[in-house]
């Protein structure tokens, strides 16, 4: 059965066709059809075929791991007479919130689709929606919860690692956003549109890549090593959840990484 496709582009299929251009793998804007040729992707589905099942099993432990942390953490806090913790109960909440959507983000635009560019291209939908209306927020309201509680308690800004790493991560952060936003949003406008603006994705790729174990260096850091983990988080409980499970989360991410989408030269 053959999908007849509109002759003249339709919003959507515009729409498409940038994000296509975006996410293609190697440098080339890919076809316009918005169906996928079947000779032509071929090869791909032969990479994809021998990578689907050890990505699938990475991003299985990716999200249950990510899932795991993050209620653990969420248990932690409502076990511990949150109303009592002030300002500093939504910081741990909302950190493990925003990063298990950003983690999402990421794992629902890795290449479990190669073959399938309308695949791709709802998978980017998901990375924005998620990240933007998801992790980013909850992020900045993790740490400004935090700031706030030093703040009224009169206590220095910044002095311990896990802090310093996480003034860096959320820094860092709005660089991500403005990277990715700025070459996706009105077809990349901001970074001269079309190839131009790809090229700016492929640092924004790059960039969260480096990014992301950052972030969950900070929440070991946090969550193995703070004054309040080590006082109220057993040990046998700390290392498992702040240890294991991130660099479960940063090693399975990083196996469903294709160093394919990484050519700079
Ligand atoms: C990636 C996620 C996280 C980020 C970006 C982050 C960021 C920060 C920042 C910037 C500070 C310093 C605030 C200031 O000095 O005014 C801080 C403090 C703190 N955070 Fe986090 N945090 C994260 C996750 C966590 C988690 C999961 C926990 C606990 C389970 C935690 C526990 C603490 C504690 C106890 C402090 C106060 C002591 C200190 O400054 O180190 N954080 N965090």
């Amino acid at each position: 059965m053959s999908i007849q496709l509109p002759s003249t582009p339709t919003r959507s299929t515009e729409d498409l066709e940038a994000r296509q251009t975006l996410l293609a793998e190697n440098g080339e804007p890919s076809s316009h059809s918005t169906t996928p040729d079947h000779t032509s992707m071929a090869p791909d589905r032969a990479v994809d075929g021998a990578k689907a099942k050890g990505d699938s099993i990475a991003g299985t432990i990716v999200l249950a791991s990510v899932a795991f942390l993050t209620l653990s953490t969420w248990i932690t806090i409502f076990t511990h007479n949150p109303s009592a913790l002030g300002w500093f109960a939504p910081h741990p909440l909302f950190q493990t919130l925003g990063l298990s959507a950003i983690t999402y983000g990421i794992y629902t635009l890795q290449p479990t689709s190669f073959a399938n560019p309308q695949a791709k291209a709802s998978g980017l939908t998901r990375h924005q929606v998620v990240i933007f209306c998801l992790g980013f927020p909850a992020l900045l309201m993790g740490t400004w919860s935090i700031w706030h509680n030093k703040s009224i308690h009169d206590k220095p800004h910044i002095t311990t690692w896990h802090g310093t790493f996480g003034i860096v991560c959320i820094a860092w952060l709005l660089f991500q956003v403005f990277l990715g936003a700025g070459s996706v949003w009105f077809k990349g406008a901001l970074f001269g549109g079309g190839m131009k603006a790809k090229g700016v994705w492929k640092y924004h790729r790059l960039s969260g890549y480096i990014l992301f174990p950052l972030f969950f260096t900070t929440i070991h850091l946090g969550g193995a090593w703070s004054d309040w983990a080590v006082a109220v988080i057993p040990y046998a409980v700390r290392f498992p959840v702040y240890t294991v499970v991130p660099a479960l989360v940063v090693v399975g991410t990083f196996w469903r990484m294709r160093t394919s989408k990484m050519k700079f030269f």
